[in-house]
């Protein structure tokens, strides 16, 4: 009776642990966050919330893109832009205050490599909170105008991260 209560100990302990294994990307949890609206798989909903998956590891891999994903969380953005054929009105409020450089880090971190991970490069450099605070000192502004007007620059100079 004892060795059937162990083993079943054993069994709920080594369930809990990968459980908690699973749960363990930082990023992972702060990204609920953003799943409300751009879904937890990170495909969004045509024509309401952009997709993160398929063109977030393209823009992170540009310079311009890092700053452009800062700002966005950051300060938020105002449309209208577009991914493909699609057409998005939409406004991004600011998440700025939800999070500090750490954490928009993780979650950049997580929306490459595990939303993204099929084109998430090998020689892709992980943000670290250091560049983070340093992207957002250089901000000449801090709203989602600015991100709208980063986003436009962006399109105009790599229109294939947008296809
Ligand atoms: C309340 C809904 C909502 C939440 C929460 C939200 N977003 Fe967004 N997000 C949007 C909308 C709407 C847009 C497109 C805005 C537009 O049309 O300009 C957007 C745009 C973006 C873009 C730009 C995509 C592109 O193609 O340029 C990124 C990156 C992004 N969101 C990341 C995030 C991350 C990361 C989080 C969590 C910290 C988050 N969003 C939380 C609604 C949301």
């Amino acid at each position: 009776m004892k060795q059937l209560f162990l083993i079943s100990m054993a069994a709920v302990l080594f369930n809990t642990a990968l459980a908690y294994a699973e749960n363990t990307d930082p990023g992972s949890v702060l990204f609920q966050r953003c799943a409300a609206c751009h879904q937890t798989d990170g495909q969004g909903i045509p024509g309401a919330f952009p997709p993160l998956k398929n063109n977030i590891a393209n823009i992170a891999a540009t310079d311009l893109g890092r700053i452009y994903l800062v700002s966005v969380i950051n300060a938020g953005l105002i449309g209208p832009i577009s991914v493909g054929d699609t057409t998005y009105m939409g406004v991004m409020p600011a998440q700025g205050s939800a999070f500090d450089d750490q954490e928009v880090s993780d979650l950049l971190n997580y929306s490459v490599q595990v939303l993204d991970a099929k084109q998430a490069a090998s020689q892709w450099k992980p943000y670290t909170a250091k560049e983070v605070a340093g992207i957002k000192a250089a901000l000449s502004q801090n709203s989602a105008a600015h991100s709208a007007s980063l986003r436009k620059t962006l399109t105009e100079t790599s229109p294939q991260l947008f296809k």
